[in-house]
């Protein structure tokens, strides 16, 4: 089945672990773990997340919407865990790891990129966001949470 063997090749390909977030305009917050954060261009700075449909923040994410994309530190990821897991989705933000003040963004990550969405491509289950950065900002050293093999790297 080239499904099998897609899933196994992908085990062999990693990813730095981010958490993507937004607040709607009833100022619900959402987030979710991602892996498929991509750079896209660098002039303008844009980049892209993929948004499986099943996802809370799947629909919130349209044109226009604002949305930070935290890049986790390796001591972080008790983070992704809760962001991943549809059990604790009400407890994402019950915790000090975020300021929610205005889009909600995790204080101590690795990196953290503000965007606004700039447009939406529906694919089958999922949906390519593409997003124009507004500002990012950064750990001075590099200290990235990684995920390949089923697992987090050590
Ligand atoms: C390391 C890791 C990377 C993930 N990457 C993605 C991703 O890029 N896109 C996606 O739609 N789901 C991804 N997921 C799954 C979602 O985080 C998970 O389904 C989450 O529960 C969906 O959000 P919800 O609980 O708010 O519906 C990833 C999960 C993990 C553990």
């Amino acid at each position: 089945m080239p499904k099998e063997q897609f899933l196994i090749a992908m085990r062999f390909l990693a990813s730095s672990v981010s958490v993507i977030s937004a607040k709607d305009s009833f100022g619900n917050l959402y987030a979710m773990t991602a892996s498929s954060v991509t750079s896209l261009t660098i002039d303008p700075p844009s980049i892209l997340v993929c948004v499986n449909n099943g996802a809370s923040i799947h629909d919130v994410l349209i044109k226009g919407e604002n949305l930070c994309i935290s890049i986790l530190k390796k001591t972080q990821q008790e983070i992704s865990n809760i962001c991943s897991s549809k059990e604790q989705e009400s407890l994402r933000f019950e915790n000090n790891f975020w300021d929610v003040s205005d889009t909600p963004f995790i204080k101590e990550a690795q990196s953290n990129i503000f965007c606004k969405v700039d447009e939406t491509i529906l694919y089958n289950t999922h949906k390519i966001v593409i997003a124009s950065v507004l500002r990012s900002e950064s750990a001075k050293t590099f200290n990235t949470l990684m995920y390949a093999d089923g697992g987090y790297l050590d």
